[in-house]
């Protein structure tokens, strides 16, 4: 190998950012399996953990590493339409941090996670259980959301993630970029020399600060009434 294609190993995700991937798949797939069994009352402590993360990635979009941060990576239309084209033609560049329709998928995957959790909130099912805020709505609202979160949420949710999970597959069996390598541990080797997220010590202590931060807002939401 020639030595004027030197090769750069770049910090992309920072251990926060994989650690929160890591926890929010199996937290994900806990629940889709204590709300299909039943296991209401783990169910709910798996959603009020979801909530904690996905308010942690929200404010980690503003503060983590550089390459976590939504300035870094939600495109402008602009762009999103010039990566479309460039996927249509075979020559979509290899991206450092998401790309332009990952990034989509991203804020996507968090607005339906969100969605998911407050119709919890507000659901009831039926038998002994009843979400923390049931109480704030009238029950045939209770009903609405009830029937949202368990047949419409649900199935949007299970598709988002199979698109994504296949999306991730595609890209590495066929366009030979493996992006799974580098979310687990948070390094992509690239021939220039790029600007690395920051996660040092300092900044993980800081993450860590952030999420007991969001699990103390999420009791606090959980116990409202
Ligand atoms: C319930 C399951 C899952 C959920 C809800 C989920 C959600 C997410 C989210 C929100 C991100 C954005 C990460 C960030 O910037 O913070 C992401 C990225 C990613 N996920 Fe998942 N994920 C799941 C399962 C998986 C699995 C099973 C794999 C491995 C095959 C995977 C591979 C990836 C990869 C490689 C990325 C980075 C993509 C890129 O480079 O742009 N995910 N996922
Ligand atoms: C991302 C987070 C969540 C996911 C993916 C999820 C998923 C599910 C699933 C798959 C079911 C079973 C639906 C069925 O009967 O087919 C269910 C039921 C239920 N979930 Fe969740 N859930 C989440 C968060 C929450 C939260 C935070 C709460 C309340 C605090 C909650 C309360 C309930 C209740 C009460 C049921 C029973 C509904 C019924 O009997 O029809 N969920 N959930």
């Amino acid at each position: 190998m020639p030595h004027t294609h030197s090769l750069h190993r770049i910090r992309v995700w920072d251990l926060p950012t994989r650690s929160f991937h890591v926890l929010l798949a199996l937290c994900v797939a806990g629940l889709i399996a204590t709300g299909e069994i039943g296991l209401i009352q783990l169910h709910f402590w798996l959603g009020y953990a979801v909530l904690t993360l996905v308010l942690f990635r929200l404010v980690w979009g503003f503060v983590g590493g550089h390459w976590s941060r939504f300035i870094n990576f939600v495109p402008t239309p602009a762009k999103l339409r010039a990566y479309i084209q460039a996927v249509r033609t075979q020559q979509a560049p290899h991206s450092i941090g998401h790309n332009p329709l990952g990034a989509l998928s991203v804020l996507g995957m968090l607005c339906v996670l969100l969605i998911q959790v407050f119709s919890g909130f507000f659901s009831d099912d039926e038998i002994a259980n009843t979400g923390p805020w049931t109480a704030f709505i009238p029950a045939d609202w209770v009903e609405m959301a009830t029937e949202y979160h368990s047949e419409v949420g649900k199935v949007i949710l299970i598709v988002l993630i199979v698109l994504h999970v296949g999306t991730v597959l595609y890209y590495k069996r066929i366009k030979n970029d493996d992006l799974i390598a580098p979310m687990l541990t948070g390094d992509k080797v690239l021939t220039t020399e790029t600007q690395a997220s920051r996660d040092t010590r300092t900044s993980r202590l800081f993450a860590l600060a952030i999420l007991v931060g969001c699990a103390y807002v999420v009791y606090r939401l959980v116990n409202l009434a």
